[in-house]
Order: structure tokens, then C-alpha cells, then sequence
């Protein structure tokens, strides 16, 4: 069993406060990140958390840490990085203010995310901004843990390998929170090329998917990463891998098998294969899971092959040559 596979065994002896900041995790999943800070961490290495949001699972983190007897506070840090401001693009949500919304004239939600974090911020950097603003591209520390609720585009998904990835060693653990998105197939294909050099704790905390390190990743590995050189065969390949590897999560409530066939459909439909795409989406309509929670999903594959076949159809010479009818037919 792997080192975080016996932390399965210890959820039943975690007890959370009430009155935690508000969290877009689940309660496992928040059970998870205390155990691991808990159990697994020294403070060693870099302890980062990518997208903290109000704080819900940097307070469950740093909780664990506090209680961790291997952790130091004085010399120990946890890092969060953050916008910790709503807008455009920020994938933000006005609930991480502690009243709930946006006030009229402000943003940041970063004074709301020291005032819950308080008890803990003698050991918090925290890092607000754009993660390609605020993650030094030079810093060489190895990362002793990930948690990664950030790379909601390619391009922040870009930042987190160039800038993190590359610096996991073996024993060092990964948390990658959105793992149940199909919408975010550079996790699931990413994980795929990682896999020999990773051991995978076991069936997934809800959305999250914990992984811990065994061995070196080679950097030729890391730069195909990073610099998203794989073709979509090879990516769908990948996450093939993947899926042999994961099955429901551990509450027995995701799918994964069939979340990951989604996230293929999504690979197909990123390159532009919209036909490709919803020949892979179109037998999983039927999947009870995702009929259910991911019909805008269904949707909007649909609607990309729909309108590149209304395209195609438009551009084929038997309709060029009916509408040269029509408009001979006008004069
Ligand atoms: C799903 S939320 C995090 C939820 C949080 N972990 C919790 O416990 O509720 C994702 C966060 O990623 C942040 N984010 C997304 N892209 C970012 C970027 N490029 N730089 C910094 N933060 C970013 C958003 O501000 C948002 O707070």
C-alpha cells in the first residue's frame, strides 16, 4: 500500500470545525488535505497550494500542518497562491468574501481570506495575482506537495508544470482537485505521461486524484508536458492509461471511468475534431452520471459538430451548385 493509501483509514477520525471558510471542496476532500498535512508533510520542501480560493482547504491544510509534530512553524511555510479577487477570467467566486458577495467597491477578497485564515498566517506566504505573475520562474526548491485547484485553462495548466511540476521529486505528493473534469483534459492526459514515475494513492476523493512520487520524472518527460507536445492520439492514449489505473472514487459516487472518456471527447474538440469529438461523447449520453451532471457538456459538444457539419454542408458543391440555381433562377 502506498504511504497515502493508509490515510484512507483515517478519515473517520477527523473532525472539522463548523465554521470553516467557505469551500468549493467536498467534505472528503478537505478530511484528505488535513491528513496529509498531518501525516505526510515536513515543511522541508515547498508546501504550495495552487488556487486557494476563501481559504476552505488551505484551513483544512494548515490545520493538519499545525497538528503535525514533524512541522515547523517557525521555519515550515504553506504557500497560497490566488487571485483572491472575482472578474473576468478569474474563475473566482463572490461567496469567497466573507459576506457572501461582492462588495460595490471592491474585488479582492483578500483581506476576507487573512481574516479567516488568522490563526494560521504566522506560517502562510501567501502569493495574489496571476499565478504566471506571482510563481518565480527561477525558484528551484523541490515541491514536497501540490494541491492543485488553479488550472482551469491550458495556459494556467502551462504555468503549473513549467513552474511546479518540474520541481517534484520522488516523495513528493500531488493533489490534483478538478481530476472529475472532463472539461480539463490536460490533467487526465498529463497524469497519463506521469504515471511510471508516480504511484496513484488510490481511488479518488471525490473530484481529487492524490498521487505521490517515486521516482525522478525524467525532464524531456516534463518538457512534452509542459509545452503540450503530444498529438491527440498519443493524449488519448494517455489517458487510456489513466483510466486503467482509476474506477469510482472512493465515496462510490464518480465515475471514473467515464469522466475520463469525456475528457478524450474533450481533447478531440480542443484540436478542432468536433465530429471526432461527439462520436466519443455521444454513446456516454446514456452514462447515468454524466447525464446527469454534465448535460451542458453533451451541449455544447453537440453544437460544435452541429455547426461544423452545417458549415461542411454549406461548402459542398452540390449546395454551391443549387444555390448558383437559385440565384440563376432570380435574374
Ligand atoms: C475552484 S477555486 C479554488 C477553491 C478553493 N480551493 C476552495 O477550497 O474553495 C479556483 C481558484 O483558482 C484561482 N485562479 C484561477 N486562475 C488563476 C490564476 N491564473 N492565477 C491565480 N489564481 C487563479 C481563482 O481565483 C479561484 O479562487
Amino acid at each position: 500500500m502506498t504511504k497515502l493509501g493508509r490515510l484512507y483509514s483515517k478519515f473517520d477520525s477527523v473532525t472539522l470545525p463548523d465554521d470553516l471558510p467557505y469551500t468549493q471542496v467536498s467534505a472528503w476532500e478537505l478530511q484528505f488535505l488535513y491528513l496529509v498535512g498531518r501525516h505526510e508533510l515536513s515543511g522541508r520542501g515547498r508546501i504550495v497550494e495552487l488556487g486557494s480560493g476563501g481559504g476552505g482547504s488551505t484551513y483544512a491544510l494548515a490545520m493538519g500542518l499545525r497538528e503535525n509534530p514533524a512541522f515547523d512553524e517557525k521555519t515550515g511555510r504553506l504557500h497560497a497562491y490566488d487571485f483572491f479577487r472575482v472578474g473576468k477570467g478569474t474563475f473566482a467566486s463572490e461567496k469567497f468574501f466573507t459576506s457572501g458577495h461582492k462588495p460595490e467597491d471592491d474585488n479582492s477578497f483578500l483581506n476576507d481570506f487573512r481574516g479567516r485564515l488568522e490563526p494560521f498566517l504566522p506560517f502562510l506566504e501567501i502569493h495574489a495575482g496571476d499565478l504566471w505573475q506571482t510563481s518565480d520562474p527561477d525558484d528551484p526548491t523541490p515541491v514536497e506537495f501540490l494541491h492543485i485547484d488553479i488550472a482551469k485553462t491550458a495556459r494556467v495548466f502551462r504555468c503549473v508544470s513549467e513552474r511546479f511540476l518540474t520541481r517534484l521529486e520522488p516523495g513528493s505528493i500531488v493533489l490534483h482537485q478538478d481530476f472529475a473534469g472532463p472539461r480539463l483534459p490536460w490533467l487526465h492526459h498529463s497524469t497519463g505521461a506521469l504515471l511510471p514515475y508516480i504511484e496513484i494513492a488510490g481511488p479518488p476523493i471525490r473530484s481529487t486524484l492524490a498521487f505521490e512520487v517515486t521516482k525522478p520524472i525524467p525532464a524531456d518527460v516534463l518538457k512534452r508536458i509542459s509545452e503540450d507536445d503530444y498529438t491527440v492520439d498519443e493524449k488519448l492514449a494517455l489517458i487510456t492509461a489513466v483510466q486503467n489505473r482509476i474506477d469510482r472514487d472512493h465515496t462510490d459516487g464518480i465515475p471514473f471511468k467515464s469522466v475520463l472518456e469525456l475528457a478524450k471527447a474533450y481533447v478531440a474538440h480542443y484540436d478542432g475534431q468536433h465530429k471526432r469529438a461527439w462520436s466519443i461523447a455521444k454513446p456516454l449520453t446514456s452514462d447515468e452520471y454524466l447525464s446527469r451532471t454534465r448535460a451542458d457538456h453533451f451541449e455544447q459538444l453537440k453544437k460544435a459538430y452541429d455547426t461544423e457539419r452545417a458549415a461542411k454542408s454549406r461548402r459542398s458543391p452540390v449546395a454551391r451548385f443549387k444555390q448558383l440555381l437559385v440565384r440563376g433562377g432570380k435574374r
